[in-house]
């Protein structure tokens, strides 16, 4: 097995490779005065007959890294690579996995059927916004894993567990908190969220659940403007939460997400190195060798 790293891998592929014990690569990349991407893969003769995986995730400028990613691809099909996985960290356009508007197209469907037509055999994504989405993945198979086991290591033993509850910031996300708290004996328990479809504003409605003298840990998939979770901490410390922390996979945090999660007194944010950000301090490598390992053997 080969594990390429793509100008978007945030050197996620050297972990995951090390873990493996396989060999590594970097794409070449630079920019052309235009701004379109340059890459090149030197001794590229060794994929050959070989597992190739690459590494690009697909945060901002998630339309570049695309691309990028669709032309690795083609470059170690063309070059005779037995079996391709993407591994694809942060899977961008995943939010718009149905038409919320008529006239809207199904992102996600879009990009997962343009990876399966340029050659991807199988395909690895961590805490895909909706897993029903794979399905639009034609190759031989698709696979989420979860950063929960990761993120949850890393809160028992950096957060501590005392009188901590577990909140989703919708219901949607409910399963994401069940799962954490099951795996920590915690509590657990979901804002009520809102979204107008027309002017994109979020609000959370009160909800019942007492978070009164209790330290609160929210977890979501992706941390974009912060808006969501500005408004749910605020909320929770508004109820009586004592400290709230936050946890998620993939820290977008575009715009003014860091100053916007300040204000909202958020004492820590925990994120994955999916996309590179100052929380990123938890790597879902290992959940991705793990994968990998059941893939290829
Ligand atoms: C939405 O459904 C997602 O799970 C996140 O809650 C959302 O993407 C966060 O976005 P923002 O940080 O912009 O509020």
């Amino acid at each position: 097995m080969i594990v390429i790293g793509g100008p978007a891998s945030n050197n996620l592929d050297e972990r995951i490779a090390k873990i493996l014990g396989v060999t590594n690569i970097k794409v070449y990349h630079k920019l052309f005065p235009d701004n379109e991407s340059y890459l090149r893969l030197e001794n590229v003769d060794i994929v050959k007959g070989e597992d190739v995986v690459i590494v690009q995730s697909l945060y901002p400028p998630q339309d570049k890294h695309f691309i990028e990613l669709l032309l690795l691809i083609d470059l170690v099909r063309d070059y005779g690579a037995k079996t391709v996985i993407s591994v694809v960290p942060y899977l961008a356009y995943a939010r718009q996995d149905k038409r919320f508007l008529e006239g809207e197209p199904i992102s996600v469907k879009t990009i997962l059927k343009s990876l399966s037509v340029i050659g991807v055999d199988y395909l690895i994504t961590v805490d895909i916004h909706n897993r029903d989405s794979l399905k639009y993945f034609k190759g031989k198979g698709a696979y989420d894993v979860t950063a929960i086991p990761v993120l949850s290591n890393y809160i028992r033993e950096n957060i501590g567990l005392e009188n901590l509850l577990v909140l989703a910031p919708d219901k949607g996300a409910l399963w994401r908190a069940r799962e954490l708290a099951s795996r920590l004996n915690l509590e657990y328990d979901y804002l009520e969220k809102f979204r107008d479809r027309y002017t994109g504003e979020v609000k959370i409605k009160p909800k019942s659940i007492s978070v009164k003298g209790r330290r609160v840990l929210i977890i979501d998939d992706i941390i974009s403007t912060g808006g969501t979770i500005a408004l749910a901490s605020r909320e929770s410390l508004y109820q009586g939460a004592t400290e709230v922390y936050v946890a998620c996979t993939h820290a977008l945090l575009v715009d003014s997400a860091v100053e916007k999660l300040r204000k909202a007194n958020v004492s820590k944010v925990i994120a994955t190195d999916t996309v590179p950000s100052p929380y990123s301090a938890v790597s879902v490598a290992p959940v991705i060798a793990e994968k990998l390992r059941g893939i290829v053997n």
